[in-house]
């Protein structure tokens, strides 16, 4: 069986990176296809495992705007037998809605959408169209030549993460990440439901929100009283209850329990303080120390800002880059989010 996948295109790598990152994590046994930018097929789904499959990507992916059941690929020229040779009534349940989106495709969508819809309907007993709130979303990919007929059985919630922007949490701090980024960090880090996250520079919060809502336990650490408490109170607001937050400096860090996989986003001096040691500097005390409070085999996914070479400073205190890419936020700022590791 096979999934669908219409990825972001906002980054070149970030969302097939975020999306390995979870098919390792989750180990899941498939084959990846990218068939065109931002659209890619899984192939080779066991039919037992389909369902838990397409439940997690749709729960965990920050970088994918959809996930679909691929049905059939028909080419564009075949489309009434293409489209009449399928068992609807397996996907369409009471009534249905067909949405076309193109890609390097000139069809006209409304038309095609209609006419897929009367196929559909002159093909399958008991169903109706409702083009407002359909209980069975068909959704259409049409490329040059080809149509990929698939079936929406999950969706996304594309709203979460416009509703957690940083702005509208409780608690607000300038310097915050985006919740699309930060998910995608914590996806980078390869942890599962029930693995120790630590961030060390943990704000307001954001990165462990997004590994609490994996299914994380978080531990997130702030110089400053005040993020530690905001932190707190952001994660109450989302119901997230396996946290603990402490004020503690980096510098003096000692885990009871060391760290599954540390994700974080240090200050660097621009609208966040380093608490005097300039930015180079607390870069340097923050591997030092997230190296004894990690677990040997831990990932370490951290932004850092292109102006700091950390890679002299990475191989001195005895890590290896694993993964590295590039976001440009605006001119002044270019950040680098790296995968790292202990070396063995
Ligand atoms: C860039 S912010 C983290 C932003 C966070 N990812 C968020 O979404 O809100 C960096 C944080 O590091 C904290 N900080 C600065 N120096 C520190 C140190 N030596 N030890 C621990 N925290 C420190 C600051 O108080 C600040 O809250």
């Amino acid at each position: 069986m096979e999934l669908l996948l219409i990825q972001s295109q906002e980054h070149n790598k970030l969302p097939l990176a975020e999306l390995n990152a979870v098919l390792e994590t989750e180990e899941m046994d498939v084959e990846i296809e990218k068939v065109h930018p931002g659209i890619v097929l899984l192939k080779n789904i066991a039919e037992n495992v389909f369902d838990d499959y397409y439940r997690i990507l749709v729960r965990r992916l920050a970088y994918t705007h959809e996930v679909h059941h691929l049905i059939s690929k028909i080419s564009y020229g075949d489309m009434e037998e293409g489209v009449e040779s399928i068992n609807w009534s397996s996907f369409i349940d009471d009534n249905f809605a067909v949405r076309v989106k193109r890609i390097d495709s000139d069809i006209d969508t409304v038309a095609t959408e209609r006419k897929i819809g009367s196929i559909i309907l002159s093909n399958t007993d008991g169903i109706s169209v409702n083009l407002s709130n359909p209980k069975s979303f068909i959704r259409v990919i049409a490329n040059e030549n080809d149509l990929y007929l698939c079936y929406g059985k999950y969706q996304l919630n594309k709203k979460y993460f416009e509703e957690m922007k940083p702005h509208k949490r409780p608690f607000f701090h300038p310097g915050c990440m985006s919740p699309k980024l930060a998910r995608c960090m914590v996806n980078l880090s390869r942890i599962r439901e029930g693995d120790l996250v630590l961030d060390p520079f943990c704000g307001t919060g954001g990165i462990l929100m997004e590994a609490g809502i994996i299914g994380a336990r978080l531990v997130g650490c702030d110089i400053d009283w005040r993020m530690k408490k905001g932190t707190a109170t952001n994660l109450d607001y989302i119901g997230i209850t396996d946290y603990k937050t402490h004020v503690v400096d980096i510098r003096e860090l000692e885990m009871y329990e060391l760290a599954d996989a540390v994700v974080t986003d240090p200050p660097y001096g621009i609208s966040t303080t380093t608490s005097g040691e300039g930015t180079s500097g607390i870069f340097k005390s923050f591997l030092i120390s997230i190296k004894h409070n990690m677990k040997d085999d831990a990932l370490l996914v951290m932004a850092s800002p292109d102006s700091i070479d950390i890679d002299s400073i990475l191989d001195e205190v005895g890590f290896v880059l694993h993964e590295r890419y590039a976001i440009r936020m605006h001119r002044s700022l270019t950040r680098i989010i790296s995968v790292i590791a202990k070396k063995e």
